[in-house]
Order: C-alpha cells, then sequence, then structure tokens
C-alpha cells in the first residue's frame, strides 16, 4: 500500500520505517530540510534503537524515501499520516499550526481520494478541524467535490522501545465516522495485528481523548508515587519497600510506580497541560491533572534541593558530576527533562556540571552551545574527576551497577544524589557513601 507520513520525528520515523518493513511503499516528507537531507544521506537524526538498521533496510529495498516535496508526498500515499509536532502555546493548549498547515497542504495538491490519518496528539475536535481545513483548501481550487476521510489514530509508541512497540502494539486506536475508513486502517495494520485483533474502532472524539487519557493516566501515577516518595521521607518510611507492597495488588500493579525526579520528555508534560487546557476551555476545571502538574513540577527541584542542603547552600564554585541528561534511558530526547531543572539550578547557584550521558550529549550541547559551567565527558568515570559529588538523573543501565569504591575515589566528598533510586543504600553505606536517594530514610 502506498502511505505518506508528514513530520520525520520520533513518530514519524518509527511508524514510516515500520509501515516499509512489512511491505508498504512509503514516503516520509519533512519540512526540515537538513533532516531530510541527513536521512538522505544516510543519517539517522535522532538516537532510537534499532532504527538506523530499519531505515537502511528498507531504504535499500527502495520502500522508504524521504523529500521535503509537500506536493509529491501528497500524490504518493492513499494514506497520508500526520505525525507533526503538537507543542504547547503560550496557554499550555496543543498547538496546531503543524497539523492545520499539512492539512493545507493535502488540501492543495490532492486530486484524488485520500484516508487523512491524524497520528499527531491533538485535543478532541481537531479531526474535525483539519476536515474543515482540506474542504475550504479544495473548495478554493474549485473542487469541492473531491471524497476524503479524515480519521485519528494515535500513537502509543514510547522512546526507547518505539520500533517494538509499533511493530507489537498492545492496541491500535483508529477513530472513524464510518465502516470502509475502518476497514482501510485495517487493512494497512493487518501485519502488525496477527497475533489476535488488537484494533480497538470507535468514534473519532473517543480516539483524540483517549490518548490524552493514558498519558494523562500515566503521569498521575507518577505524580502519585513522588508525593507518596515525599510523604515517606517525612514519616521514615522506605518508599521502595511501600512500591512493592502496593505493586503486588493486582489492581494497582508493579508498572509506571517507580518513583523518581518527575517525568519529562516530549508528552506527559504537554499532554496533561493540554488536556487540563481543553477541559477548562469547555468550563470543566481539572482537580487532578493540576495536581499532577504541580506534584511534578516541584518534583524536578528535589534533587537540587538535597544537594543544596547537604551543601548547606554554599554551592557557589563546586563541580557536580551528573550521570544522565535524556529524560529517559534509551532516547537523546532532552525536552521537560528532569536534568535541565537540575543543571539550570546547579547553575544559577555558581555550581559547575560535570555530565555524561549515552545518547544525549549531543542535544545537550545544542541546547545549551559551549559554557564554562558545563563539561561534557566522554564516560561516566570521567564525569566523576574533580567533581564534589555525583548526582544520578536518568536510569541508563550502564549507570545501574558502578564500581563504587572508584566513585568513592574519585570525588572530592564521598556522596551521591540517586534521583531514580538505583542503589542499595546499605551497600552504598558499606562502600563509605553518603546516600541520597528519593523518598528513603538516610
Ligand atoms: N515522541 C513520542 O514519544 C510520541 C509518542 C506518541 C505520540 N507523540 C505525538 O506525535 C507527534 C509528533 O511527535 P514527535 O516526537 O515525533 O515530534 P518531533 O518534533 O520529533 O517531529 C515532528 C516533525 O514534524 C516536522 N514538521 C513540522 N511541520 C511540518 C509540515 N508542515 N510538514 C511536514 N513535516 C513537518 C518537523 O520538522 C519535525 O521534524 C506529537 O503530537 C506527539 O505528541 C509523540
Amino acid at each position: 500500500m502506498k502511505v505518506t507520513i508528514f513530520g520525520s520525528g520520533y513518530v514519524g520515523l518509527v511508524s514510516g520505517a515500520c509501515l516499509a518493513d512489512v511491505g508498504n511503499d512509503v514516503v516520509c516528507v519533512d519540512i526540515d530540510e537538513d533532516k531530510i537531507r541527513r536521512l538522505n544521506g544516510g543519517e539517522v537524526p535522532i538516537f532510537e534503537p534499532g532504527l538506523d538498521q530499519l531505515i537502511k533496510r528498507n531504504k535499500e529495498a527502495n520502500r522508504l524515501a524521504f523529500t521535503t516535496d509537500l506536493a509529491a508526498g501528497v500524490a504518493h500515499g492513499l494514506f497520508q499520516f500526520i505525525a507533526v509536532g503538537t507543542p504547547p502555546d503560550e496557554d499550555g493548549s496543543a498547538d496546531l499550526q503543524y497539523v492545520l498547515s499539512v492539512a493545507a497542504s493535502i488540501g492543495e495538491h490532492m486530486n484524488e481520494y485520500k484516508v487523512i490519518i491524524d497520528k499527531s496528539t491533538v485535543p478532541v475536535g481537531t479531526a474535525d478541524r483539519v476536515r474543515n481545513r482540506v474542504k475550504e483548501v479544495l473548495a478554493g481550487r474549485g473542487m469541492s467535490g473531491l471524497e476524503f476521510d479524515v480519521v485519528s489514530n494515535p500513537e502509543f509508541l514510547k522512546e526507547g522501545d518505539a520500533i517494538d512497540d509499533f511493530m507489537k502494539p498492545d492496541r491500535i486506536v483508529v477513530g472513524t465516522d464510518n465502516p470502509r475508513t475502518t476497514e482501510l486502517l485495517r487493512a494497512l495494520y493487518g501485519p502488525f495485528n496477527r497475533n489476535h485483533d488488537r484494533l480497538i474502532a470507535m468514534d473519532i472524539r473517543s480516539a483524540e481523548l483517549t490518548k490524552y487519557a493514558a498519558n494523562a493516566m500515566l503521569a498521575t501515577k507518577i505524580s502519585f508515587m513522588n508525593e507518596l516518595a515525599n510523604i515517606a521521607e517525612k514519616v521514615g518510611a522506605d518508599i521502595e519497600h511501600v512500591r512493592i507492597g502496593i505493586g503486588s495488588d493486582p489492581r494497582i500493579g508493579y508498572h509506571f510506580i517507580y518513583p523518581g525526579i518527575g517525568y519529562g520528555g516530549s508528552c506527559f508534560p504537554k499532554d496533561v497541560q493540554a488536556l487540563e487546557r481543553s477541559a477548562r476551555e469547555h468550563g470543566y476545571p481539572t482537580r487532578i491533572l493540576e495536581a499532577v502538574e504541580t506534584v511534578n513540577y516541584r518534583q524536578k527541584e528535589i534533587l537540587f534541593d538535597k544537594i543544596n542542603g547537604h551543601f548547606n547552600g554554599d554551592l557557589a564554585g563546586r563541580t557536580i558530576a551528573l550521570w544522565g541528561l535524556s529524560f529517559k534511558p534509551n532516547t537523546d530526547d532532552m525536552r521537560e527533562a528532569p536534568s535541565r531543572v537540575l543543571m539550570e539550578a546547579l547553575w544559577k547557584a555558581g555550581a559547575r556540571v560535570q555530565a555524561h550521558d549515552p545518547a544525549a550529549m549531543e542535544e545537550t550541547a545544542r541546547i545549551y552551545g559551549e559554557r564554562d559551567d558545563l563539561l561534557l565527558c566522554d564516560s561516566p568515570e570521567a564525569a566523576l574527576q574533580g567533581a564534589d559529588a555525583l548526582a544520578v538523573a536518568t536510569e541508563w543501565k550502564v549507570f545501574r551497577s558502578p564500581d563504587f569504591e572508584r566513585i568513592r575515589q574519585a570525588l572530592k566528598e564521598p556522596v551521591i544524589f540517586d534521583g531514580r533510586n538505583l542503589y542499595d543504600p546499605l551497600l552504598l553505606k558499606r562502600s563509605g557513601l553518603v546516600h541520597y536517594s528519593i523518598g528513603r530514610p538516610r
């Protein structure tokens, strides 16, 4: 089948490569010329495990192509996926300018029936706006009679596991307003749906809300656990015992209840905000979502507070080694990463940061540029050299079982601020290291 994907970011590239890998003829379109030039030159502009091989294989088989030519993209696919960014507007609502600009391009260039599929995360009602935009543009061309359908097909992939998530999805949510498009989408997703039927068909508005509901629920779990971790610290309990204790209840489960230094990334923060905003627009103030955000905002500051407290507010001239920059492991994505809040607070207090991350150092350099108070180091060990203390902000595997003796020798003060509860407090105590973690007694 012929597929066009607008937007070659985390979602567009993974979707395009996976759809090509099962035999479809896919064209990925992006307005970012540099990105398309790099993709055509064999480079993959983002870090996602396995993606480079998948793209290479399908490009070589002529099933996957990249272009900035919007007209060629529209002409190519029966399926026109919109997978562009939906960043927050100044007021927190989703900025739909990129989505609607793609809709306008489709209206401008289409000459036959198309299925337009919203894969971007968008507020309820966006499919109607996409449909109206396409109609307006078609009317301007005197082609009002041209048929098309709009589908909501939100994406649930996780960065770091994105290919597996796309190839073996938990669910494929398809919101349509007629059975014909549901069947077309069922055929397109057939190869990812063989083991058992995972396609969940529903109306368009429910599909749009399902994506926000999923992210808001996950963000709520994180903020809930972080709130409990803070209570545990106050009352002298250990949140890691509490976590196991509650996770054993199948109604709660062990997934996604790790305490830490807050959620980041390109999805949870903006999606919680956008849902909140959209509910308010409909006259419904959202008590839970507001609390989820407030708790998360505060949690991102917690590691700095612990560091600052340990050094009695005297951080000027100190150097903090930082392990982990990306908002979670296995990605280079730094959007809303807790490490940024920590680094910025440390800099404000006059401290230097020596950081290492397995994938996000290029992105960190792009965001912050050259500065005297940031040194990006080639290895976790190099980041420790001459530092006063170590802080861990991302739970990359490589940080999980370090040589504590080496850490103790390299640091000026034997202290670790463990923002992800990676380390066993007893083991660290025995290694002569002072250990601050989240929600556990010291
Ligand atoms: N990143 C994730 O893990 C994830 C998961 C599920 C859903 N989503 C949602 O998917 C959408 C895309 O997210 P992302 O992380 O892939 O974004 P991204 O920022 O990585 O990529 C978006 C791409 O769209 C391109 N673009 C903008 N306007 C365009 C246009 N008119 N035509 C063609 N390309 C255009 C940009 O240049 C950019 O390359 C968002 O709505 C996001 O919320 C993201």
